[in-house]
């Protein structure tokens, strides 16, 4: 069950910059057209020109879409139909990610983060997946991070949204897998997002975006349903699949002291002009005080 990416329509959601960006460019040798979206065109434009001086017969679409705005995503479908795109590969690798304690986090933003990595994967695979079956060909990629394995305070929601792309990528794969229709999860650690220095010690973690994207490309090509990027992540995501719950709760503890020592570390007063802290309601439930 090979993705159908050769020659095909690849749309690749977060494209800008990162892990998106490096799989635009392994992916432009091979496809017939790319669809790039981020939140902003200037910079899939710089990637756009890059990818045809190399490629000059690639189509590259380009789309600013916030995916945190419902209906932006709504216009994207709109516009992908007036140009006549059948999408033939969905790549879901947009990143909106913010660190706070929860409590303090204004809830317009946590609203946001839920809207761009539950809500808008969920709508964009829905709007595709109906044309896919129909063909009978199509694929998905979803990548999220090595965080749906773990407890981590100071990211909570962002935490909790990778659970749900976990979830639903594989419970997806069940139902499409007698379609023909591979859907895989990639779960990276933590990335180079600069090339090291000569001489500089690379974390035996540390994974280069390039080499993300290449093992995330051919795992999902080979059928895999998950795939951890770079050695040493792999072999701890694995290890920590036999440890108990109260480990990683040890190591969330851990985490938490570390985030709150940062914080110490930040000027707490907001200024002038500093949005609006959250207030919360007797019954818990956190609202924002506009
Ligand atoms: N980097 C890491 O260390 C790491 C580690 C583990 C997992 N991951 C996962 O890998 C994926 C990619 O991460 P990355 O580091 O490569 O990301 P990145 O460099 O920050 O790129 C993220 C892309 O997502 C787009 N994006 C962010 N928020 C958006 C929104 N609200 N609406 C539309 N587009 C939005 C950005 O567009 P603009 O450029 O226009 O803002 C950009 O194109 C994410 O799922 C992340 O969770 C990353």
């Amino acid at each position: 069950m090979r993705p159908p990416i050769d020659n095909g329509t690849v749309l690749i959601i977060g494209a800008a910059g990162g892990i998106g960006r490096e799989l635009a460019r392994l992916l432009s040798p091979r496809v017939r057209t790319l669809v790039l979206v981020a939140r902003d065109v200037d910079d899939l434009g710089a990637l756009r020109e890059e990818l045809l001086a190399r490629n000059p017969t690639l189509g590259v679409m380009i789309r600013a879409c916030r995916l945190d705005d419902p209906r932006a995503v709504d216009a994207l479908f709109e516009h992908l139909e007036r140009h006549y795109v059948r999408v033939d590969v969905l790549i879901n690798n947009a990143d909106y990610a913010f660190s706070g304690l929860y409590a303090e986090e204004r809830w317009k933003r946590i609203e946001e983060l839920v809207q761009a990595n539950v809500l808008a994967p969920a709508m964009i695979t829905h709007r595709l997946l109906g044309p896919m079956l129909e063909r009978g060909r199509g694929g998905i990629l979803m990548v999220g991070s090595g965080a749906a394995r773990l407890f981590l305070p100071g990211a909570v929601t962002f935490a909790a949204t990778q659970r749900f792309l976990d979830g639903f990528s594989e419970s997806l794969r069940l139902e499409l897998k007698d379609a023909g229709i591979p859907v895989t999860f990639v779960a990276p650690g933590p990335l180079a997002l600069e090339p090291h220095l000569d001489g500089e010690v690379t974390p035996f973690f540390e994974l280069s975006l390039r080499q993300c994207a290449r093992e995330a490309l051919e795992g999902f090509e080979r059928g895999e349903a998950l795939v951890y990027p770079g050695l040493g992540h792999r072999w701890v995501m694995r290890l920590l699949r036999f440890l108990p719950r109260s480990f990683k709760r040890g190591l969330g503890r851990l985490a938490l002291g570390g985030f709150k020592r940062t914080l110490l570390l930040k000027p707490s007063m907001p200024g002038p002009g500093a949005p609006p802290q959250p207030v919360l309601l007797a019954g818990g439930e956190p609202t924002s005080a506009t």
